[in-house]
């Protein structure tokens, strides 16, 4: 008797201390920012601001949007992204000021992860820091140099025909455009960075296609992971999560393996991105390109820019099959050009100032990255402001926020690619990020948009369906901006085949 009452007090007592630590350790740190004297919104235990966000009722962007608008005379809010608190900057100089002049006080990201050592494809330019960022960097802007990007363009305009064609063999009612759009885009990027062809175009059912496709899902225990991954690193690495499974490692691992031993045997040169970092290996220069840094950055490059560019097309078609003068003018302008150039070369697709314009507006109503971080690498005072930066202070930039501004771009929830006519890159349009750790890809993701744009129009028009949304609404589950029920569109054939 007396011993059960002892061991039912002592269980008691152990639990109310294990639920103490736990209450202790998810709301410790919640006055931070009000002893910085930062405005901020009051965390809940654990999940910090996005408890919604966990429980996907809202979409992160969504919530972003919240603060933004909430703080909106302010020129910064302090936000908890589960116990990690993170300055959301809202005023644009200041934005400015983070990536490009004050760079060099900001010149890393929020890392994914800094176990490379277990996930060495996240060694790469995206998830990279410091000197070796600066390093890689160097290596990898010259290779989308105008001159690059115009040798590279014939392997572009190859998948843009594939596409044309795919549209032409197969039924065309009620197209699932995102779909369609991520086999255009995984033929480009893999053509482009890897050197194979993936035939994602040709066959719905690719094993490169299926691959890729598992590296971009959505359901909730992927979710759970990058969650725990971001926010509770160490639990990550105790529970051997990784990023991405084993066979996404080793079907992209192979394949580049596969790719370095022909070039290497047969001594074959293309013009893409894997070839100029094997040139950069065989040259003399004092950065060890090793073949594992040229497999983890093609795989950034496909992280990267397959699902951006396919996106960014997914909603520029919505946004045209739901204004069709505007599309009947940008098909005069693409048939025009092509006339002119007599093919979809490099000159044709840069000479399309209209497609290029729909392609800028739709990246800043709907940019498939709608946020960006920093990390503070050096002490400071954040420019313009008293407030004080530690080296490690996470900041998060609201690109989509930003570029829905009305101060910025007035009606900003109008499609009116008329706004980029004098200036293909207003100081509120920041949708591929600024400074020295913008995107490098941006050029290459304009001229695959385009390029894809022009072989679509020139042979069909697009139209809206049974099961096209009559609006845009983002889907909850998805950091990266989709529309909840999908874009559908039907493509009709015009009479004339180009
Ligand atoms: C429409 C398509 C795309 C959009 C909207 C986009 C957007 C972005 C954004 C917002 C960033 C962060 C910039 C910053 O922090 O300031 C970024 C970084 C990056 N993007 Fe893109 N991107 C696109 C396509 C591509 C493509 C096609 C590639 C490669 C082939 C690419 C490769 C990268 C890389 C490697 C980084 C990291 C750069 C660094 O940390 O130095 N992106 N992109």
């Amino acid at each position: 008797m007396w011993l059960s009452l002892i061991f039912f007090v002592l269980s008691v007592f152990v639990l109310l201390n294990v639920l103490l630590a736990v209450f202790h350790y998810s709301t410790k740190g919640r006055k931070y920012w009000l002893l910085k004297k930062v405005p901020y919104q009051e965390p809940c235990p654990i999940f910090g601001n996005f408890g919604a966000m966990f429980t996907m009722r809202r979409s992160y962007t969504s919530m972003l949007k919240y603060f933004y608008r909430k703080y909106r005379m302010e020129k910064y809010v302090g936000i908890f992204q589960a116990r990690r608190p993170t300055l959301m900057v809202i005023d644009l100089d200041i934005i400015k000021n983070v990536l490009s002049k004050e760079f060099s006080y900001f010149s890393d990201r929020v890392s994914v992860s800094t176990d490379t050592q277990r996930e060495p494809l996240l060694r790469n330019l995206a998830n990279m820091s410091g000197a070796e960022w600066k390093a890689m960097r160097q290596i990898v802007t010259p290779t989308f140099s105008s001159a690059k990007m115009k040798a590279m363009f014939p392997l572009i305009a190859d998948c843009a025909q594939s596409l044309q064609k795919t549209l032409f063999d197969n039924p065309l009612d009620e197209v699932e455009i995102p779909k369609l759009m991520v086999r255009y885009t995984t033929d480009v990027i893999g053509s482009c960075a890897f050197g194979v062809n993936p035939c994602s175009l040709r066959d719905a059912d690719s094993p490169f296609l299926l691959m890729a496709s598992k590296m971009f899902r959505t359901d909730r225990s992927t979710i759970l992971k990058r969650y725990c991954r971001t926010f509770f690193p160490r639990l990550f690495k105790f529970l051997n999560l990784r990023s991405y499974s084993s066979d996404v490692e080793m079907f992209f691992t192979s394949i580049i393996k596969q790719v370095l031993t022909e070039r290497r045997n047969t001594g074959v040169q293309r013009n893409d991105f894997l070839q100029l970092m094997l040139n950069v290996q065989e040259s003399d220069t004092a950065f060890a390109m090793t073949d594992e840094l040229i497999t983890s950055n093609s795989f950034i490059f496909m992280l990267a820019g397959l699902e951006t560019s396919s996106t960014t097309l997914s909603f520029c078609l919505y946004e045209l099959a739901r204004d069709m003068d505007l599309q009947d003018r940008i098909r005069k302008e693409i048939i025009e050009c092509l006339e002119r150039h007599g093919a979809l070369t490099y000159d044709a697709v840069t000479s399309m100032r209209l497609t290029t314009q729909v392609v800028m507006e739709t990246l800043r109503m709907h940019p498939p990255t709608p946020l960006t971080t920093r990390l503070c690498t050096a002490p400071c005072t954040l420019p313009g402001t008293d407030l004080k930066i530690k080296v490690k202070d996470p900041i998060l930039i609201p690109l989509q926020c930003i570029q829905r501004d009305a101060a910025y771009f007035p009606e900003p929830n109008k499609f009116d690619p008329d706004r980029f006519q004098d200036d293909l890159n207003p100081p509120g349009f920041i949708a591929f990020g600024d400074g020295p750790r913008s995107c490098p890809g941006a050029r290459f993701a304009q001229l695959t948009a385009v390029a894809g744009l022009a072989t679509m129009l020139s042979g069909f028009s697009v139209e809206p369906c049974a099961r096209t949304t009559p609006s845009i609404q983002y889907d909850p589950r998805s950091v990266m901006l989709k529309n909840k029920g999908g874009i559908w569109l039907s493509f009709n054939p015009l009479n004339k085949k180009t």
